[in-house]
């Protein structure tokens, strides 16, 4: 993981917007979150693919597929993931992004995973990178509390742990409750009137991150244990049994309510919001490399991954480390 070293506490937002320490800490969780002072995604990206290659033990040269996950991207093209390419010379890779937003994670590893399956690709690097201070709205006490930046990078192998299922679901119809525009269309052939009349969120212009924050909270409380449940349940792995559950990091309350549900009990749940807020797709790969630099990490643990975020979208893994 990489995450910029500036450190915004919550009390450092109250001097921007009507909020308090208290208000955050009891509705979130979050106490503060580090933002970049000007490096943008590809820069963090490289930083966590840099520690992720040493720490697996490879050559750059090894990588045969990078898979970049962002919904922060520096440029619409080239890829997220050709920048990375380019910047730790993994010459031999194929090189795409996708954007599931914060369940970009659980995306890309089911994804590298069927590559491996099929012998598509043999060492996957899969890359989660955001700088969401980009694009939040600093006037919007309802979001720009909540999230900060960073990065999360895996190797993934074929023959090395085991994924033993996964789940992945959209629910497009709700995409208006978490939404942020990539840039204004504008023609010299075209009317604005013409432009704006195909803009499905019209009723929130701007290109801020627009979230209806109660929305998200309901579909992810129940679509957390649900994964975590589905995936279990198809693996044969008792949820009691699991040894680590790592849960995209957006809200404490949303964490202790998939507990509660699936009577897993909060040591088992792996947390850095507090120190972190919401990092989007970052957020996994980042409490996964905590976990395991923390040592607390045995191989042959077993673990459950899970996300939820815009699209919507949500998905869960389960593997053994
Ligand atoms: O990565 C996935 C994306 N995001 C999420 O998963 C977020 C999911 N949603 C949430 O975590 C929660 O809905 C929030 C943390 C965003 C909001 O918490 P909430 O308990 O649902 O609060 P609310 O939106 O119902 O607002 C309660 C009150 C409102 O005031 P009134 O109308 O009751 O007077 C808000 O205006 O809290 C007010 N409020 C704030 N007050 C102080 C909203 N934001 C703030 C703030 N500071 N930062």
């Amino acid at each position: 993981m990489y995450v910029p070293p500036m450190v915004v506490t919550n009390d450092d937002l109250a001097k921007l917007v009507d909020t308090s320490d208290e208000w955050i800490t009891e509705r979130t969780g979050i106490r503060q979150r580090r933002f970049s002072q000007g490096a943008p995604t590809w820069v963090l990206g490289r930083e966590a693919a840099l520690q992720a290659i040493e720490n697996a033990g490879i050559e750059a040269g090894e990588i045969d597929m990078i898979i970049a996950c962002s919904v922060t991207s520096d440029y619409c093209t080239p890829s997220l993931a050709c920048m990375l390419q380019r910047e730790i010379g993994a010459e031999s890779a194929a090189c795409w992004d996708m954007n599931a937003a914060c369940s970009g994670f659980i995306f890309a590893l089911d994804a590298a995973y069927r590559y491996l399956a099929t012998g598509g690709a043999s060492t996957i690097l899969i890359v989660c990178s955001e700088v969401l201070s980009r694009i939040t709205d600093f006037e919007d006490r309802s979001t720009c509390v909540l999230f900060g930046d960073g990065a999360g990078a895996v190797v993934v192998k074929k023959d090395e742990g085991r994924l033993f299922e996964s789940c992945v679901r959209s629910q497009g119809k709700s995409g208006g409750a978490l939404f942020a525009r990539s840039g204004k269309f504008t023609s010299p052939f075209v009317k604005k009137e013409e432009i704006e009349k195909y803009d499905l969120f019209r009723e929130n212009p701007g290109c801020h991150l627009v979230m209806e924050g109660r929305e998200v909270y309901r579909f992810a409380v129940a679509a957390m244990p649900e994964m975590i449940n589905n995936v279990c349940e198809k693996a044969g792995i008792p949820c009691g049994d699991l040894d680590w559950v790592i849960p995209h990091q957006a809200n404490i309350r949303i964490i202790k309510t998939a507990a509660e549900r699936l009577h897993i009990g909060m040591e088992k749940m792996v947390i850095n919001l507090d120190r972190y807020g919401n990092t989007s797709c970052a957020s996994i790969p980042m409490c996964l490399d905590e976990l395991n630099r923390s040592g607390r990490l045995k191989r042959g643990a077993r673990i459950a991954l899970a996300g939820f975020g815009a699209g919507l979208t949500c998905g869960a893994i389960v593997l053994e480390w």
